[in-house]
């Protein structure tokens, strides 16, 4: 018997997938419904092992079609809704600002207006934002607190933080059940090879240049994917409505360390001389604004929610590089067509 029907957006990306894996599998008399537009960044083979389950749907939508959503709301019925479906990357977002305001943006305000007139202010629903921790900018010292203020210095960030504004406006305005976590940066299997980690990895793999943006001196805080999933489903079922809550791994890294860390780890999975990998690193010019530091302060969903990190980095690292290593197919996909111009286009010019 099904006892709760949730929309996942976004659920065929890098973060989405990880949740809805956990959510059909861990509650099975769950219907969880899928939707995802399937841009560039969207891929099904990343749930292919429970895309037969009986308590997984996928729907092909975009969130940016209001009528659509309107119907879909009408139609369906749903208990709660985890909205992940976004543009995501910073470099894409200095190129294209405008698709970031239209997903980002009206798309989020797209299904804050189909739950409101599906639910009204039913306090037994549950409509969750999943946010970032570059709507509080750069910190030079200490901690991103839930009350730090919202500072966003990248189009991308902009879009997100004006996507939460909206949120807390439906919370405020309508008494709309709402809730938002910000988390730090990701990393593991499925992520799409334009950012840091999974760009580095297959750059080893293709003996390719390893291109540190300005010094490498900007600091980025990790997290393991399965990790900010299990915080998702902590906050979705046990978070207060109207609250913010920061997700982070107390993991900060320079980025030339990690890269480093990185090279030396595939040196010795490929079987390499230690320091080969190493020899590729390039550095290049800057990302315009680029935000020098994030890290993040989790103390109220540890002590509210009772969440934690489950691994380090070391064995999250280890755990991610050894699955690119075995989904050789997965990355020759993405990596082809579209991949290989995106990449010229970002880095023949810097
Ligand atoms: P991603 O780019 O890997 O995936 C985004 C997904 O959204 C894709 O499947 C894409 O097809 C889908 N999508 C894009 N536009 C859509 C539209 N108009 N309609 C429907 N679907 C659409 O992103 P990710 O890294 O998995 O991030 C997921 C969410 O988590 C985003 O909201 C992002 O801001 C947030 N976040 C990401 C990180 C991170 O480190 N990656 C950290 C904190 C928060
Ligand atoms: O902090 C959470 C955010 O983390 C999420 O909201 C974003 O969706 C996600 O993309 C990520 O943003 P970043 O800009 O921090 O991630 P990215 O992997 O693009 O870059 C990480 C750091 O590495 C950053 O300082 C820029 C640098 N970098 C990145 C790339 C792609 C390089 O030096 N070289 C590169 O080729």
């Amino acid at each position: 018997m099904i006892s709760k029907k949730i929309l996942i957006t976004g659920g065929a990306g890098f973060i989405g997938s990880h949740v809805v894996r956990l959510f059909v599998n861990k509650y099975p008399d769950y219907e969880i419904v899928n939707l995802d537009k399937l841009t560039y960044a969207g891929n099904l083979e990343n749930l292919r092992d429970i895309e037969k389950n009986p308590n997984y749907r996928f729907i092909k939508g975009d969130i940016v079609d209001a009528p659509s959503m309107l119907k879909l709301f009408n139609e369906e019925n749903f208990d709660g809704v985890i909205h992940l479906a976004a543009e995501s990357h910073v470099d894409r977002s200095l190129e294209n600002p405008n698709e970031f305001v239209m997903t980002n943006i009206i798309g989020t305000v797209n299904l804050l207006q189909a739950a409101l007139k599906s639910w009204g202010n039913d306090p037994s629903k549950r409509f969750y934002h999943i946010s970032t921790d570059e709507v509080y900018g750069s910190i030079d010292g200490g901690l991103f607190t839930e009350h730090t203020s919202i500072d966003p210095q990248s189009p991308y960030s902009s879009s997100k933080a004006g996507s939460d504004h909206f949120v807390k406006a439906f919370h405020n305005s309508y008494k709309l059940p709402v809730l938002i976590s910000r988390c730090s940066n990701n990393y593991g299997p499925n992520h799409f090879p334009e950012k840091l980690i999974p760009l580095m990895i297959n750059n080893i793999l293709e003996n390719k240049q390893l291109p540190v943006y300005g010094k490498g001196e900007n600091i980025r805080d990790w997290l393991y994917v399965e990790d900010h999933a299990s915080a998702i489903d902590a906050i979705f079922h046990k978070g207060k409505t109207g609250e913010v809550y920061n997700i982070g791994g107390n993991n900060e890294w320079r980025n030339i360390d990690l890269v480093n860390f990185l090279c030396s780890l595939m040196d010795k999975k490929l079987d390499r001389a230690e320091g080969t990998s190493a020899k590729l690193i390039t550095y290049v010019k800057d990302r315009p604004g680029h935000d020098l530091r994030y890290a993040i302060d989790s103390s109220k969903l540890q002590n509210d929610l009772g969440w934690s990190p489950s691994l380090t980095f070391e064995v999250g690292l280890e755990r991610t590089v050894d699955w690119y290593l075995n989904n050789k197919e997965w990355l020759s996909h993405v990596t082809s067509g579209q991949y290989k111009e995106y990449y010229t286009q970002m880095y023949n010019k810097r």
